[in-house]
Parts: C-alpha cells; structure tokens; sequence
C-alpha cells in the first residue's frame, strides 16, 4: 500500500508456524478399511479423519490450523503477480496439496494466501469438524434459527494503518493477476460488506473488482444479487451506495459469504464459530465490518456510473464478456500490521467450493434422502457446480435412476448426475472416472431429460439456460454379470519411501 517508508515484512508468531515443508495429500484409506468404517460409523465417506484442530477465529488461527493439519503450501520461490502466483496456487488446487501461502511476490510488501477453502479436507479444518461431518454442519448452519448475530465493537486489528481521501493509491495494493484471460487485476478474494437501506440488516457476498485507477475499482453484480436490490430500493438509486471489501478472513466467513440467503450471512459465520463474529464499523461508511480481517477497502458503488469490467474466469470455467458494471471510488484503506493479502483463483476450485459445493450439497441430500435415507452425496468442484456424485448401497436396479432425477430436480445448476456404489470414493475423480468406464452400458444407464431448466450461464445451454439434464447409473449391475473383488492396493504415505 501506498506508505511512505516500504515495510520490512515480519511474519512474527508464522516464523514458527509456517515451515519449510510442502505437505502431502493425506493418504486414501483402502475399500477394506472404508467397509469397515462404514460398518462401524453408519454413512462415512471413505475418507481420513484428521486430528483434532486448532480453533479458528481469523486467517491467522486458520493459517496455524492448517499448518498443523499438514495443509499449508508455503511458497518461498519468487513469483511474478501477474499469471504466475495463480499459476502455482491453481496447481496447489489442482493436486489438493495444501492453501498456498507465497512469501515472495515480486512488487508486493504482503505475502498472498490462497485456496483457503478449496478442497474438503480444508473445508472440513474451516468448519471444525471431520470430512464426513461437512454436509450436517453446513445444513445446521443454513438453518436460521441456528444464526449467531455479530458483535459490534470499537477495535479492529486494521484499525492499525490508514489512507483516506486523495492520498489513497490502490495501484499499489498486491492485487494479482490470475488467469491469463483476465481483462487486469481483480479482487477476487474480498468479501463484500453492505447494509439494506430499509431492514437494516447486513449483506456479505462476493463481487469481482477490477482495479480501474488510484481510487477507481469495476464492480461486478448480477442487479437481482442482495448488494444490487439494496441500491435500487433507495429513493434515487444511482445516489452513492456504501461499500466495504473485507479481506483476509476467518474462512467462516468466507464460507457464509457465498451463500444466497435472504438473511445476514454473518449470522450463519456465527453459527459455524458458535459465537458473535466481532465487527467494527467502518471509518469513512456506516457498515459493520469483521473486526479481524486482514484489510479494508471502504468506498461507494456509484450505480449510474459505468465501465467495461472483465472478462474474468468464471466459475463455468470460460472466459466471459466484459460487463457495463457500476464502478466504485475509494474512499479508505485500512490494513492490519503486517497484513497477509487473500486472493481466490477464479473459476477455479476454491470459487466453486465457496459458491456451489459447500451451499449446495445440504438441499441436495435433503432431497436425495427422501428417497433412500443412506444415500451420500458430493458436488465434486472440478464438475463447476453442474456435476453432483451421489454414493448408494445399491438395492433394487431403478433406485439409482430415481435418486438422480431427484438431484437434478434439487437445484437449477445440477445437470449431470452419477451414481456410484460404496467401494468409489466418490471425492477422487479417477475413481468416479473408473466406475463410468467400468459400470456402465450407455444403452441401458443412462437417461436424458431434455429440453429442461438449467443456469443461463451453463456452457451446454442456449441462452435461457435451457439443456439437457443427463443421470448415469454407474453403479456395479451384478444381475448383469458377475465379477469377483474390485483390484486394491493399500495405500502408503510416499513421502516415508522417497528421498
Ligand atoms: C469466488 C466467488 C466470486 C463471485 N463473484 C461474483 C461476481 O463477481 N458477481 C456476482 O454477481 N456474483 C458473484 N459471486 C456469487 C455471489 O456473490 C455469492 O454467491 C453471494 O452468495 C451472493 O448472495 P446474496 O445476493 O444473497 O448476497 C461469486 C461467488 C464466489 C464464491
């Protein structure tokens, strides 16, 4: 940011924390082992409990979770902020290895974390809970009467450091950028605070900005989004519209933020934490704002005001069109000492875990339990929200097909459905990919629903959202023919076998 002096970066009580070692992806347990988890636990997921964690109330406590966890890929190479650093970070997506948390970017005094909820097992460190536990707590979390209302207060840690009014340059902020289709450097890790001029209440949600001049940001909104229905509800709706971007949080946070919901997500980062998340009002807007986060970008949306903004990935994982989008004028940072600047990758799987997997995967199982009360579900986030998993004790031979229909009808963005028996993880992509190879007849498995309702932005439909819906029985016909075990080996941490 724009200081006099360039601050030497310290990473104080992180020394310790962040070590040197990249850590590996926890290791698969075999079928045999995950049958007889099931046996024992009911409805597990084949996946590996992690040890009990260190409680999370901001990124640094999550950071120290995740490094105690084996979760946190610290990169101290240097990286360039253009392309590069989203580069490696959507690698250490990719290959689930850990939240990247880069020490050396050239041009920016802050480290930059990312993917910090990309993955279920650091969605499970998020949540506090076991992997197999992901979809309750997210379901009790959703449920209103579960909201634990913020706790205002007169202090936060980004208190600490302030720009206000000309002096305000965010050319200097370590804004990446990510993929190489990007229109320039965007925000894409903030949570966007706002307050509905009538109720009163609070908004988070997340808006892409890109960086437009010193104190100038494009916003992206969909106008039917809270933030957009907020402005327009006002006597003259392109007067100035307060706004706050939070970034570096507590993941709670970031989690509450990308549900759509008709209350203050804040309540539902509460209820995750079980306690007030702490807020602080802003110092240049009347919005309360996470008293913890790293950074604070105060401004105005200025809705009659606008500029090309994008293209930027997007969560279907294409490039689209720029927008005529609102911009917004600056009209306060503030940053923490020593502040870790968040960022998250776009159209990758962090922004499809935040906005469609973990929001999504409670009412899909709600209805996919109607029909068969042990089914599992997964919306796997290389799938981009339109693909969703379920895992069944296979019984009769339609149950699969009428457990698919029920998916697809739970939510507008589901497309395609595959269901796969108890002995696929249904989180590994190759093991989804190998019952498809091995399990199904495509005469026989397979059924269309065309000509139905899907997301206006799906990329296999025409511009009303209008496509296909395709559910796949993947899982093993045994009245068909007969096979004997599946082939396994056990698994190993190679880690202990390669030097
Ligand atoms: C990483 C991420 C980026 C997003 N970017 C945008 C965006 O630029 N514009 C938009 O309209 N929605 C975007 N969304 C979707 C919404 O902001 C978000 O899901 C939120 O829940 C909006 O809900 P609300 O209108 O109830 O507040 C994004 C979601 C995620 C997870």
């Amino acid at each position: 940011m724009a200081t006099s002096e360039r601050r030497e970066i310290t990473f104080g009580p992180f020394e310790r924390l962040l070590g040197p070692s990249v850590d590996r992806r926890t290791t698969p347990l075999t079928n045999q082992r995950k049958r007889e988890q099931r046996q024992t636990r009911g409805h597990c997921t084949a996946m590996r409990r992690l040890p009990r964690m260190v409680p999370v109330n901001d990124l640094r406590s999550y950071i120290e979770a995740l490094t105690a966890a084996g979760q946190l890929a610290r990169v101290d190479t240097s990286v360039s902020i253009e392309h590069e650093l989203a580069d490696v970070a959507a690698a250490l997506e990719r290959t689930d290895t850990g939240a990247g948390y880069f020490t050396a970017v050239e041009g920016s005094p802050w480290p930059i974390f990312s993917g910090a909820v990309a993955s279920h097992r650091r969605a499970a460190i998020a949540l506090g809970c076991d992997h197999d536990e992901i979809i309750d707590v997210m379901g009790r979390v959703l449920e209103p009467e579960n909201g634990v209302a913020p706790v205002r207060t007169e202090s936060a840690a980004w208190l600490a450091n302030q720009i206000t009014g000309d002096d305000i340059d965010v050319t200097t902020l370590p804004i990446p950028t990510h993929s190489r289709g990007d229109g320039g450097a965007f925000i894409t890790g903030a949570v966007t605070v706002t307050k509905d001029p009538i109720g009163g209440r609070g908004n988070l949600s997340y808006n892409r900005m890109l960086r437009m001049g010193p104190r100038t940001f494009g916003f992206n909104t969909n106008e039917w989004r809270d933030v957009g229905t907020f402005w327009k509800s006002r006597e003259n709706p392109d007067d100035p519209f307060p706004v706050a971007l939070a970034i570096g949080l507590d993941p709670a946070i970031m989690i509450a933020a990308g549900v759509k919901t008709p209350v203050d997500e804040l309540l539902i980062a509460g209820a995750i934490r079980g306690s007030g998340i702490e807020v602080c009002r802003g110092t240049t807007v009347d919005i309360d704002i996470p008293a913890a986060a790293e950074i604070v970008i105060e401004g105005h949306i200025l809705p009659a005001n606008r500029a090309p903004e994008g293209p930027l990935a997007e969560f279907h994982g294409y490039h689209g069109e720029p927008w005529n989008s609102p911009t917004v004028e600056v009209t306060c940072v503030s940053w923490r000492d020593d502040p870790i600047y968040q960022t998250i990758i776009p159209g990758w799987y962090e922004h499809i875990y935040i906005g469609n997997v973990l929001p999504r995967e409670p009412l899909l199982r709600r209805f996919i339990r109607h029909l068969d009360p042990d089914a599992d579900i997964h919306i796997p986030p290389y799938g981009n929200g339109f693909l969703a998993v379920i895992q069944i004790e296979r019984d009769n031979p339609g149950t699969a097909k009428n457990l698919a229909m029920a998916a697809m009808a739970a939510h507008i963005n589901i497309r395609n459905v595959i269901v796969v028996d108890r002995d696929i993880d249904m989180y590994e992509a190759s093991e989804v990919q190998w019952a498809l190879t091995n399990r199904v007849h495509w005469d026989d498995d397979i059924f269309t629903v065309s000509g139905s309702q899907g997301h206006e932005m799906d990329p296999t439909a025409d511009q009303r959202g209008v496509s296909s819906k395709v559910g796949i029985d993947a899982t093993y016909k045994r009245e068909r023919r007969e096979y004997g075990e599946r082939v396994s080996y056990a698994a190993v941490n190679l880690t202990d076998y390669l030097r």
